[in-house]
């Protein structure tokens, strides 16, 4: 990642846990962060290279993106004594990647941050960018920071002990770079489904993702693109948070990106996703579609701009109105 004086190293290869000593400074405190839903072995890994580790491990999911544990891992720092001079590492998900992040962009007014992605969507979309936020409030990532790591290190091994249906999150993630960036590389998931390479799929994903940070690293253009299938996505996202069974990120951006597309790109999108048991289609109140859609934070006035993409490999922007947007999404949600 080229970024000036924020440049790092984005490292994947498999087995780079086992080399964590040699591609991050850990000869000092660090302070390693992981949830439980991550195996223990992976931040042992690090920390068994680290002169000084101290690891803090939370309990898994969302909720502990949040100020609380931001204020409990920073009075971990203080009592340990941490200064300006040592670092974070995160080892897990994007969970564990922003809030370190965080505490790394504030603690001391910053020390230096390494990441170390275990989940897919993490591994070739979040750990990279330098985007660190806590939700609060009710808010996803609404305290946060543009924070770069020092490096990125990616062992696409630890994705063996991933959970199917977050894997199928990830790969939603890089099927909308794909769709939005690079026709070859759609195609290739397009043909292949499970049986893709994953560590093509890494590089190409990170690659694209780098491409567009490099030109845009503060979000002012560019980078918007990234968030094909996120207008609908989000909306569909934050009416399932009530429900028995929510449905993951990914998965509603994979119903986002149907609503974005037409015709045949929509058939092969449609066909793509449906490799990783991603779902097509969903089932809601038109007027909670809307209602969600307006309170997305990228809303501006009453038009939004989403991205679309009529021919494979490119986008386009276009304004429109929520409703708009949700009768355009009906050959892909059913409104009731
Ligand atoms: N900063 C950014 O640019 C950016 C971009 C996209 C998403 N995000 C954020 O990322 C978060 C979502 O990240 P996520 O999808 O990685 O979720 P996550 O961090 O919650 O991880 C998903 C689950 O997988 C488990 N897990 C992680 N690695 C594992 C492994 N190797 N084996 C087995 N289990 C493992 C975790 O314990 C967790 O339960 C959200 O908070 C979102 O806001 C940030
Ligand atoms: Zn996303």
């Amino acid at each position: 990642m080229q970024l000036g004086e924020h440049s790092y190293d984005i490292t994947v290869e498999r087995g780079a846990l086992a080399r964590a000593g040699e591609l991050m400074r850990l000869d000092r405190r660090v302070l390693i962060l992981t949830d439980d839903g991550v195996p223990a072995q992976y931040a042992q890994a690090v920390a068994d290279a680290c002169r000084e580790p101290h690891i803090v491990r939370l309990e898994q999911g969302e909720a502990n993106k949040c100020i609380e544990k931001y204020t409990e891992i920073l009075r971990t720092m203080v009592e340990a004594g941490f200064d300006r001079g040592d670092c974070v590492v995160a080892v897990g998900g994007g969970v564990m990647g922003d809030l370190g992040g965080f505490v790394a962009a504030t603690y001391m007014r910053g020390v230096d941050f390494y990441n170390v992605p275990t989940t897919l969507l993490s591994q070739i979309d979040s750990s990279i960018g330098g985007k660190v936020a806590v939700d609060f409030a009710g808010y996803k990532n609404i305290v946060g920071a543009f924070y770069q790591p020092r490096a990125v290190v990616i062992d696409p091994e630890v994705l063996s002990t991933l959970d199917p249906r977050q894997f199928a999150c990830g790969m939603a993630e890089a099927i909308k770079m794909f769709a939005t960036f690079d026709a070859d590389a759609f195609e290739t998931v397009e043909r292949e489904g499970k049986n893709v390479d994953v560590d093509s799929v890494i590089i190409r994903a990170l690659e694209i993702k780098r491409d567009v940070v490099e030109q845009d690293e503060k979000e002012k253009g560019l980078r918007r693109v990234l968030n094909f299938g996120h207008t609908v996505g989000h909306a569909v996202e934050s009416l399932g948070e009530q429900s028995d069974s929510p449905l993951l990120h990914g998965e509603c951006v994979s119903v986002g990106m149907l609503c974005m597309c037409e015709g045949a790109v929509r058939e092969r999108i449609a066909k793509t996703v449906a490799h990783f048991d991603l779902p097509t289609t969903w089932r809601g109140k038109k007027d909670d579609v809307i209602a969600a859609m307006t309170h997305d934070k990228k809303a501006s006035g009453d038009r939004i701009t989403v991205i679309k993409v009529q021919k494979l490999g490119s986008f386009t922007e276009q304004k429109m109105t929520p409703t708009e947007i949700a009768e355009q999404s009906r050959e892909v949600i059913t409104l009731i």
